[in-house]
């Protein structure tokens, strides 16, 4: 009987495996390249995929977009949602490291902190946690105010909804959102939780339930996430694959760029390296930067665009004296950990696997990173947010992040590890709450480490460098301490233990649970969300911190005149925010590709959304 059981299911596993394969746009790279395009993309990351789409739309220009990477489907585990942390340390990750930190990073190996990125098709949304959060609309009515002219919230709003396939029931009538865009975002809901107690907990300590997409971000919210039919939904899936189709685009993959080609003042190509082979390709009408906020200010300034005494100590011939790789923001996390009694979550079973591999439902086809809250004033001026929190429950995957990725010292990442696998093993909970600092005052910058574009740049993001940081970090800290102790939280037995203390010298030495106490935590275990940004940060014509004008192209600044800068050249993605956005970042880069590419168009795409959504 057993038997003719695992026949039915190998068979029925087979047939699924067939239309799962068969239903993959499986469309290959472009073996022969052309010589000259009308426009030349360079990085397939969150934006570079969408300006793919988005450009090769117009079937009369040519298109060619490099990727360092190489196809996301050569990774075997990057689609399951659940496992999002596996890629890191893997081909598909540049694995950048930080230089040493000062005031952070204490616990963790030559104090440096992991800087996971994206080298593959799809970029960091190929390795991201696939939480989808756009950002409050203070940051983009900030960003307005500081000479951002175009980017106010009425003016990106209808850029998020274009892009956007939601398929949220509770969202289905929201004029927030949009429906039938490339990139899908469905409901992050995995457990009974969220719904049964992180709410109720959240709302006993007075936060409303909202979509933190929608009118006002401040509150809780359920989690929302990309993720299609239990797959990762990258911008490589949503927006590259579907047009790599076209006859005018062209995509190239493990293509290393190592400079822009600029001839008087104008930027006429790029030089690339590919199996060992150096080429040069030609531009008509642009190069796209999109190579992220590490590599996009590293490609600048080996083209002889960055800050000038960077570049002379370099021997670089500077062409423009341009604050590049200065203004770096990024958010730093720190995991709070509460005992409870409900089992732990997710349990990775036989079954589960089974469950995912012939339906791509069940635990394997969610993120669990299921719930979030933001804390601040939507009414007042910056800083509106002060923190973010993320609420889920211990299992394997945490282990593992812990065993892999955060770079920690090898006693507390045994520690916490088996402090973790523990609970697995005894299906016993732990809820980790996850507390980011959303507006820090720390500034960090990017700098060549020499002239050969091999070497991986000097990342510094100066975490916790400012006073205030800390103390903005301690309100968070509070206000999770004081959500373990909620009626809602003290129903499941939850406590805030800290299983930390056991592991991480020298703080638990100091009394627990005092600032002291979490001021050492936060100093010594704190550890990136991966969010850098604004690198090549956009501003007006008078403004000499800026490296891009609100149309994302170059000006240069001399005793507030303006004169002119490098044309035909425009950086697009995550590094051209003014700031770090209140949430995570992939949807704002998204945003941001949306709108250049009408920009580069010279069309207006999204007029009829916008008369639909002006009064939002
Ligand atoms: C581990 C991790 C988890 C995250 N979790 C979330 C999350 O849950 N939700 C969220 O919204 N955001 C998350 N983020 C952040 C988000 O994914 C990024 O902000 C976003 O993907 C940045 O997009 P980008 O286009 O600026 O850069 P990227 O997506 O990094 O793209 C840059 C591309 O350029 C390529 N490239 C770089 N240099 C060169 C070169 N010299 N030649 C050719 N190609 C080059 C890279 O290989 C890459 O493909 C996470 C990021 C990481 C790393
Ligand atoms: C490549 O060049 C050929 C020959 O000139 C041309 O027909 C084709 O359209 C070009 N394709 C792209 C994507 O540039
Ligand atoms: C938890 O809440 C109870 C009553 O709501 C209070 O008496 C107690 O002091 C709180 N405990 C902590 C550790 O804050
Ligand atoms: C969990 O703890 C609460 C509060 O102590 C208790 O009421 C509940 O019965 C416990 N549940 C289980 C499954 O142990």
């Amino acid at each position: 009987m057993a038997q003719s059981w695992s026949l039915i299911v190998g068979v029925i596993g087979i047939l699924f495996y067939i239309y799962h394969n068969n239903s993959q746009q499986s469309v290959e790279e472009s073996v022969v390249l052309n010589g000259t395009y009308d426009y030349i993309i360079v990085g397939a990351g969150s934006a570079g995929c969408v300006l793919a789409n988005r450009l090769s739309e117009d079937l009369t220009s040519t298109v060619l977009i490099v990727e360092a990477g190489g196809s996301e489907e050569e990774n075997e585990v990057m689609h399951i949602p659940a496992l999002p942390g596996l890629p890191q340390n893997t081909k598909q990750d540049w694995a950048f490291r930080t230089i040493p930190q000062k005031k952070s990073c204490q616990g963790l190996k030559d104090q440096r902190s992991a800087w996971p990125r994206g080298k593959v098709l799809g970029g960091s949304s190929s390795i991201n946690y696939m939480h989808y959060i756009r950002g409050s609309r203070h940051d983009f009515d900030g960003w307005a105010k500081e000479g951002c002219e175009g980017w106010s919230y009425k003016d990106v709003l209808p850029y998020f909804i274009k892009s956007e396939d939601n398929r949220i029931p509770r969202l289905k009538n929201s004029a927030y959102h949009g429906t039938g865009g490339p990139l899908v975002v469905s409901d992050s809901m995995a457990t009974p939780l969220p719904d049964r107690v992180y709410r109720w907990g959240m709302e006993e300590l007075g936060y409303k339930t909202v979509d933190c997409n929608g009118e006002s971000q401040t509150g809780f919210c359920f989690g929302q996430e990309t993720v299609r039919n239990g797959e990762r939904w990258s911008t490589a899936k949503a927006f590259l694959r579907p047009a790599m189709i076209r006859p005018n685009l062209h995509v190239s993959t493990n293509s290393y760029v190592t400079k822009i080609l600029i001839e008087k003042g104008k930027a006429v190509g790029i030089w690339l390296v590919k199996d060992s082979v150096k080429y040069t390709i030609k531009a008509r009408e642009e190069v796209i930067l999109s190579a992220g906020a590490v590599n996009s200010p590293q490609i600048l300034m080996l083209s002889g665009i960055g800050p000038k005494e960077h570049l002379s100590s370099l021997k670089i011939p500077v062409k423009v004296d341009l604050p590049v790789g200065n203004n770096l923001e990024d958010h730093l996390m720190l995991l709070m950990i509460f005992r409870d009694n409900t089992s732990s979550g997710f349990n990775p079973s036989d079954w589960a696997d089974l469950q995912y591999k012939l339906f791509r439902s069940g635990p394997f086809g969610k993120v669990h990173l299921e719930a979030s809250a933001f804390h601040g004033d939507d009414k007042k001026a910056p800083p509106y947010f002060q923190n973010q929190f993320y609420i889920l429950k211990a299992n394997t995957r945490l282990a593992k992040d812990f065993e892999n990725n955060f770079n920690l010292n090898p006693q507390i990442t045994e520690g916490v590890f088996k402090f973790y696998k523990n609970m697995v093993e005894k299906n016993e909970g732990v809820i980790t709450a996850s507390n980011i600092l959303l507006h820090p005052k720390s500034k960090g910058t990017i700098r060549l480490r020499s002239a050969d574009p091999f070497d991986p740049p000097l990342i510094d993001p100066n975490y916790l460098d400012h006073p205030d940081d800390v103390k903005d970090f301690l309100k968070g800290m509070q206000e999770m301490l004081r959500l373990s102790n909620t009626t809602a939280f003290r129903s499941i037995g939850a406590s805030p233990s800290d299983p930390y203390l056991e592991y991480c010298p020298p703080c638990n030495s100091l009394p627990y649970p005092s600032d002291e106490y979490w001021k050492c935590r936060l100093r010594h275990y704190a550890v990136t969300v991966y969010h850098p940004t604004s690198t090549c940060r956009m501003g007006n014509d008078n403004d000499d911190t800026a490296v891009v004008d609100p149309q994302l192209k170059y000006t240069l600044l001399l005793s507030f005149i303006r004169v002119k800068g490098i044309s035909n050249l425009r950086v697009v993605d995550a590094s051209v925010m003014r700031h770090v956005t209140s949430g995570n970042t992939n949807a704002p880069t998204i945003m941001i590709a949306e709108k250049a590419a009408d920009m580069i168009r010279g069309i207006d795409s999204v007029k009829d959304i916008r008369k639909k959504t002006e009064h939002l």
